[in-house]
C-alpha cells in the first residue's frame, strides 16, 4: 500500500519536472504528494554552512559539488560497481534515516560490496552530522517531510527491537 502511494509519487515527480534531462528513470524524482504539513529541519543554519566546506572537500570528487551525483547511478559501471549516486534528493537517499545515513558515512560502502570508503577517521560525529546537514539542506520540503516521517519510524522499531 505504501509503495503503491510511493510510486505514484515518484510519477507525479516526474510528470512535473522539467529541467532533469539526466534524470533518472521512473521511481527517482518524488515531488508533490498531500502531506499538509512541513516537518521541521532538525539542523541549523549554521551546520549546513560547516557541512557544505567539508563536503566540498571530501565527497564532492564522487558526488559532484551540488550533490547531484552521477545520472545513471542505477546502472553498474563496466567494473561491475554502482557509482556514486546523487544525495541531492532525486535518488534513493531519503528511503535512508539518519542513523543508516551516518552509518554509511561512517564505514562506507565497501563492507556492503560497494565502493565507498568509509570516513570514521577522518570525520567526528558532529562533522559528519554538519554534511548530512548540507546534504539534506538540498531536499525540497516535500521529500524532507516523507523522509522524516520514516526516520521517526525508523526510530520506533528500533526501541521496540531494543525492548523485546
Ligand atoms: C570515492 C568516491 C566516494 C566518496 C569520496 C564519497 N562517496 Fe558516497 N558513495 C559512493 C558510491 C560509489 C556510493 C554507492 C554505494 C557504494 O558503492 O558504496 C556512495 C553512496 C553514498 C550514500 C548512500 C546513498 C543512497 O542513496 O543510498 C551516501 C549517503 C553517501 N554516499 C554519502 C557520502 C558523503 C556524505 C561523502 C563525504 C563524506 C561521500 N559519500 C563520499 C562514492 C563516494
Amino acid at each position: 500500500m505504501k509503495r503503491t502511494k510511493l510510486n505514484l509519487i515518484f510519477m507525479i515527480g516526474l510528470a512535473g519536472c522539467d529541467s532533469q534531462k539526466s534524470a533518472p528513470s521512473e521511481k527517482a524524482i518524488p515531488a508533490a504528494i498531500s502531506q499538509s504539513s512541513t516537518a521541521e529541519r532538525w539542523y541549523g543554519m549554521d551546520q549546513v554552512k560547516r557541512g557544505g566546506e567539508l563536503y566540498q572537500e571530501t565527497c564532492a570528487s564522487c558526488h559532484k559539488p551540488d550533490a547531484s551525483g552521477t545520472p545513471n547511478w542505477q546502472e553498474l559501471d563496466p567494473q561491475g560497481n554502482y557509482p556514486p549516486p546523487p544525495l541531492n534528493g532525486t535518488a534513493h537517499t531519503w528511503h535512508h534515516p539518519l542513523s543508516v545515513l551516518r552509518r554509511t558515512v561512517n564505514i562506507g560502502g565497501i563492507p556492503l560490496g560497494g565502493t565507498m570508503p568509509g570516513f570514521a577517521d577522518k570525520l567526528n560525529k558532529q562533522q559528519i552530522d554538519d554534511i548530512l546537514a548540507w546534504v539534506q539542506s538540498h531536499w525540497t520540503d516535500e521529500i524532507y517531510t516523507i523522509w522524516h516521517e520514516r526516520n521517526l519510524q525508523a526510530g520506533k522499531s528500533l526501541q521496540l527491537l531494543n525492548k523485546g
